[in-house]
């Protein structure tokens, strides 16, 4: 299933780009192009990041953002 229609890139393509250590959104950006059009398809990837289990913002991940392990800012 396509993820972006201005880069023609599917759900496989980001796949195999996170497994390949793309894990951030950015990454993906430079790597496929993916949400570097109209940017619609960015939520979805950026979902499609939090249920990949190689990402560092997955809920079955080890990383905890400052929020989650009590760092305050500022
Ligand atoms: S659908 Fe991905 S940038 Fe437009």
């Amino acid at each position: 299933m396509y993820v972006c229609l201005c880069r023609a890139v599917t759900d496989r393509d980001v796949e195999q780009a996170v497994a390949c250590g793309h894990t951030t959104l950015p990454a993906l950006q430079a790597t496929l192009g993916v949400a570097t059009g109209c940017g619609r398809c960015r939520s979805h990837v950026h979902q499609m990041l939090q249920k990949t289990p190689e990402s560092p913002f997955s809920a079955s991940s080890s990383f905890q953002s400052p929020s989650r392990v009590g760092v305050s800012v500022g």
